[in-house]
């Protein structure tokens, strides 16, 4: 598709591929409004790039997907991509009292918050000739990592919903597009990096995997795998379970209490 002239929704936008995907669609001439729930870090981005629209909005929230809608509406008619971006990952032992309301906090982001942005603004996209919707999943989704368990399920779920969506979508002007990023340098993975067998070498820059995007949403790619991700797909169809074993070393210590 052509990746200029567009007007791009971002959620999550104030976070490492959020802010990314921001400065370089704008500078490929598009128009981008980036939500967050922090308003102080959506005003940094905002001086950070001027050009950048930004709106105050929790994506595991209703009523706040609603008002968004009406506001990018009203403001941004022109709106014809999505880029559900927003998430969030813990670390998460499942040994430990949870609140049930905390306990599926990333199934509510990570993959209510996508199928109810894509549910409000469906009939907006379908006016379109050219719209695309862009659901940020993850290596995870293609096998579980053990120290976040409710993040992993909330992007395998997510990948199949995606996948649903472009098959039901497949007679209309929306493009369906599935972002498998592979673990990365972000704010996301702060949490990780005193854990035994991490590894941060594995990680790759937030610029690398936003320009791989890209590049895919221009060839009209379903499904963009950058980096190691490509290596997990393999791997998880013909080794998932060596997978399982290999991500299942991080954070032992954490997860087995030892
Ligand atoms: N980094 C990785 O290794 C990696 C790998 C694979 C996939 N991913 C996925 O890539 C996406 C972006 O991750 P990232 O690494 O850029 O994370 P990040 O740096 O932590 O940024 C996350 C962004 O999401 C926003 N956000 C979180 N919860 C939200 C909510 N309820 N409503 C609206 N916005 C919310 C954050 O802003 P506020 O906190 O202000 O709301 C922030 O802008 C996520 O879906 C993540 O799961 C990341």
């Amino acid at each position: 598709m052509k990746l200029s002239d567009n007007t791009i929704l971002v959620t999550g936008g104030t976070g490492g591929f959020g802010i990314e995907f921001a400065s370089k669609l704008i500078a490929l001439g598009n128009t981008v409004i980036i939500t967050g729930r922090n308003a102080q870090k959506l005003l940094e981005v905002k001086q950070q790039l001027p050009q950048v629209h930004t709106i105050q909005s929790d994506v595991s929230s209703a009523e706040d997907i609603v008002r968004l809608y009406e506001q990018v509406i009203r403001d941004f008619p022109a709106l014809n991509i999505l880029i559900n971006n927003a998430g969030e990952m813990r670390k998460i032992s499942l040994h430990h009292q949870h609140e049930l309301t905390d306990i599926t906090r990333e199934i509510d982001i990570n993959l209510i918050g996508p199928i109810r942005m894509v549910q409000q603004f469906l009939p907006h996209l379908k006016t379109k000739p050219h719209a695309a919707i862009m659901n940020v999943t993850s290596g995870i989704a293609l096998m579980p990592f053990p120290i976040s368990p409710v993040y992993s399920a909330s992007k395998a779920g997510l990948r199949s919903y995606t996948q649903a969506l472009r098959v039901q979508l497949k007679h209309t002007n929306i493009k369906v597009m599935e972002l498998v990023a592979p673990g990365s340098s972000t704010p996301l993975n702060d949490k990780f990096v005193n854990e035994d067998g991490f590894n941060a070498g594995m990680l790759m820059a937030p610029d690398k995997i936003v320009d791989t995007a890209i590049k895919g949403m221009k060839n009209d790619r379903d499904e963009v795998y950058p980096g190691l991700a490509g290596v997990m797909r393999v791997l998880s169809r013909i080794a998932p379970n060596l997978l399982i074993a290999q991500s299942g070393k991080m954070g032992a210590s954490f997860m087995y209490g030892k």
